[in-house]
């Protein structure tokens, strides 16, 4: 066992060497270690003012007026009685907006107050700001809208009609993406097996626990201060200065913490805030806007449905040939983050991007469509576009494997990537590419070659009341943007106590966050986590640190620091070098001690050392910035290297399928990352075990119904997430490649851990019934009747 262990440390320390990573574990005190949450006791204690706590004395409550038809001119807007009524200080239209009324985090295509078209149900027409909520709402009840009627469009299929209407002025397809690898007509050729089939994923919705809240703040001296929970505060900061045509400088946004972002935290601080920002600026008082929950399904981004047709070909010894995809995405009335941000990011290139899996396939076609509609919009959600992907080509290769006869896990482990390999677009793996290893972790843990079954009987399926079965799944995703502006600036501030502040821009959404920028704080400067104090975002003070989104926070944060911290360690260890009499290139710093590295016990408090720099008049203070590799993506080709590195998961999962109702239960969860290397496995488990959640609930019971443009589960009685009884036994595993680009060696995992989920629950349900889902979710009437249909035909292949 230890000579296995030996062997695999040197083969890591090797690798290491052969890339130039530097080996970082012997020497690490508060990295890597389980450190309890920074957060942890103000939120379980409830003393964590969250947005909707905050009160300011004489703040006017802001209430939109919005459409009630999906897609509409508006004739006429009368808003004399609401102005006239007592307690009302501001009605705003269109007319009012003295910056630009256009608003969205890539493209600008969305009005702060609609003018002359509504789009979509929920479009805000008119803004109204009054002294209590009940006068808000009384206000909006009597503004009269005359709308005329346009014939609106609800599916993709419709919208792409030569005839459709048009939604936006330049027409219904957004966008469109490619990829050109190879020649796949060749490749079907080489194929011995060929399997084509279709996938259907719909809306789904963030569901935070926290909903929508903002306050605009405004100042003598036309600055205005914005409040709230908001994963982008910089993209706010540019919103609302554009809105309301102030310069960038002149808007403060202060982060509160959020109780939950998943991505819909991107776009709708936009829409609140630019709206609060110009009631705030007409009555000259502090103006919030507070959604209750049916407020926040009905407005905000959810995550894309799609239909995905994909094809594989195989060899008969499993070998990949080619692989071809279409997909088409529905935008919804806005573009959000669905369109592209150059060279490569945005929801829609990112699901093409990955469509054909962590797979090494020589010949790839892949055609993508992003079309609007006058449905909801879709917008980020943990893991821009590739949860979706991931449904549709581990459905297709685990049927393919059922086809070949093959072990689905040997048909995915000979065609997975490994290092070296060539991505779909072209992109050579060249570091960090554990996916093997964390597809032997999940499968040795799981016990797969015990546990897989073979395919169910029929005529005992016929007679009994539960099945079980058994699943797998693989994926990988990106760590950043993927694009320009993706770079991230940090304040370090060390006071001459020996304690520390970290002033950024990067926001704690539950993901953990403050507590490894403590722990590499800490590490990289010889405290510990709890010197360190980590300020909330406030784009006054800290510098642009780009937006929460992509998984990108630990890594881009964690370069910065080590960039800033070495600012300070450097006239650090001067002082301590003559306090100590050491030579500076003898010291290090540790656990609150500065040592001599040859002779530890000549060592001097750091604290003593601190006092001195600053007595000394020497620096105290590092800013760092680091900006990631920069990405390409050809548009129309699809061939680049879109990201700097990649993290891998492994899923199994078994299932208990209720024959009788079609209700699945989830067993069991084991699901293994590859994660560079784990900062605090405490807080990446429960990342692993909150994506299992997630994903469980995409798999199952998740599903935003919309019928002619409305949503028709809008409270979180008839949309169903996951409680804690629907959760399995979860078993969190990781396994660390280092990435050549990241603090300490990490990447990015906070939206992998949900992404392969679905799929693997899904495989598992087609293992325990001998019938597959295709369209999400599997909720028990499609289990149900996808058994009876299968029943109905008989088993026979
Ligand atoms: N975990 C919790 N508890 N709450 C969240 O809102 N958001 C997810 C993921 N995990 C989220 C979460 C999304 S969409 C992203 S992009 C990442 O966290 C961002 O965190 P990171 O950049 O620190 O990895
Ligand atoms: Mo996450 S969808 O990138 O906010």
């Amino acid at each position: 066992m230890d000579e296995k262990k030996e062997r695999k440390k040197t083969q890591t320390l090797e690798r290491q060497k052969v890339l130039g990573i530097p080996v970082y574990e012997e020497t690490l005190s508060v990295v890597g270690k389980r450190e309890p949450r920074v957060d942890a006791r103000d939120k379980v204690t409830g003393r964590l003012q969250y947005g909707a706590d905050i009160e300011y004395p004489g703040c006017l409550i802001g209430k939109m007026v919005r459409s009630p038809y999906p897609h509409a001119r508006i004739k006429r807007i009368d808003t004399s009685k609401a102005a006239l009524l007592p307690g009302v200080r501001a009605v705003l239209t269109a007319g009012d907006i003295p910056g630009k009324n256009n608003i969205g985090p890539l493209v600008a295509d969305q009005p702060a107050i609609c003018d002359d078209r509504v789009r979509y149900i929920g479009d805000a027409v008119a803004l109204v700001a009054a002294e209590s909520e009940e006068m808000a709402d009384r206000a909006v009840e009597l503004i009269e809208v005359d709308y005329e009627l346009l014939p609106a469009v609800f599916s993709v299929a419709d919208a792409l009609k030569p005839d459709a209407p048009k939604i936006h002025e330049k027409g219904n397809l957004l966008l469109t993406g490619k990829i050109r690898k190879g020649n796949v007509e060749k490749g079907f050729k080489e194929a011995d097996v060929v399997l084509e089939r279709t996938y259907t994923v719909p809306f789904q919705d963030h569901a935070s626990m926290e909903p929508e809240v903002i306050w605009a703040v405004p100042h003598p001296d036309g600055t205005m201060t914005i409040q709230g929970p908001m994963q982008t505060p910089f993209g706010v900061r540019k919103t609302v200065a554009s809105v309301l045509g102030i310069p960038f400088n002149k808007v403060q946004c202060v982060q509160t913490p959020l109780g939950g972002g998943f991505g819909g935290k991107e776009d709708s601080p936009l829409d609140l805030g630019s709206r609060a920002a110009l009631l705030a600026l007409k009555t000259g008082q502090p103006v919030k806007i507070e959604f209750a929950r049916e407020e926040t399904t009905l407005t905000t981004s959810k995550r894309h449905p799609m239909t995905i047709t994909c094809k594989i070909g195989a060899k008969r010894d499993g070998t990949f040939t080619a692989f071809e995809g279409t997909l088409y995405n529905e935008q919804g009335a806005y573009a959000s983050v669905g369109a592209l941000i150059p060279p490569s990011s945005g929801v829609h290139i990112h699901a093409i991007s990955v469509l054909s899996g962590p797979y090494v396939i020589p010949n790839v076609k892949v055609d993508g469509y992003l079309v609007y509609t006058n449905n909801p919009y879709g917008g980020a959600m943990r893991g821009f576009g590739a949860p979706q992907a991931n449904f549709a080509h581990e459905s297709l290769i685990d049927e393919l494997a059922e086809k070949m006869a093959a072990d689905p896990y040997e048909l995915r482990i000979k065609n997975a990537f490994e290092l070296g390999s060539e991505t779909a677009t072209g992109q050579i793996l060249d570091h960090s590419v554990g996916l093997k290893d964390a597809m032997e972790k999940a499968r040795t843990t799981f016990d797969w070659q015990r546990r897989k079954g073979s395919p169910p009987d029929p005529d005992q399926l016929q007679h009994s009341d539960k099945s079980r079965g058994v699943g797998m799944s693989i994926g990988w995703y990106k760590t950043g943007l993927g694009a320009y502006a993706n770079g991230y600036g940090v304040n370090l501030y060390l006071l001459e106590d020996g304690s520390a502040i970290l002033s950024q821009g990067l926001v704690e959404m539950g993901q953990g966050l403050f507590t490894v920028l403590a722990q590499m704080a800490a590490e990289a400067l010889g405290i510990r986590p709890e010197d360190v104090r980590v300020i909330a975002p406030d784009t006054n003070k800290a510098p642009d640190s780009g937006p929460t989104v992509a998984s990108r926070s630990t890594t881009v944060a964690g370069m910065a620091i080590l960039d800033a911290a070495k600012q300070i360690r450097d006239p650090l260890f001067q002082s301590a070098s003559e306090i100590l009499a050491v030579p500076v290139e003898r010291l290090d710093a540790k656990d609150r001690l500065i040592y001599d590295r040859d002779d530890p016990s000549r060592c001097v408090e750091l604290k003593e050392a601190a006092l001195r720099t600053w007595r000394t008049g020497r620096r105290m203070m590092g800013q760092g910035w680091w900006n990631p590799p920069v990405s390409s993506f050809d548009l129309e080709t699809g061939q680049g290297s879109p990201h700097f590195v990649y993290s891998y998961s492994a899923q199994m999962a078994e299932v208990e399928v209720d024959l009788k109702t079609g209700e699945v239960k989830v067993i069991q969860m084991v699901s293994a990352y590859d994660v560079g290397k784990a900062i605090n496995p405490t807080t990446l488990e429960g990342q692993i075990e909150g994506g299992i959640a997630m994903g469980l609930g995409y798999a199952l019971m998740e599903e935003i119904i919309v019928k002619e443009g409305m949503i028709q589960n809008l409270t979180l009685q008839n949309y169903s997430i996951p409680t804690v009884l629907d959760m399995p036994d979860m078993v969190p595993l990781y396994v660390e490649h280092p990435n050549r680009y990241g603090p300490f060696g990490a990447k990015g995992i906070a939206e992998m851990a949900n992404i392969p989920v679905a799929a693997a629950i899904t495989n598992a349900v087609a293992n325990a019934i001998g019938a597959r889902i295709y369209d999400l979710p599997a909720k028990p009437e499609r289990v149900y009747t996808t058994l009876r249909q299968r029943f109905d035909k008989g088993f026979c292949q």
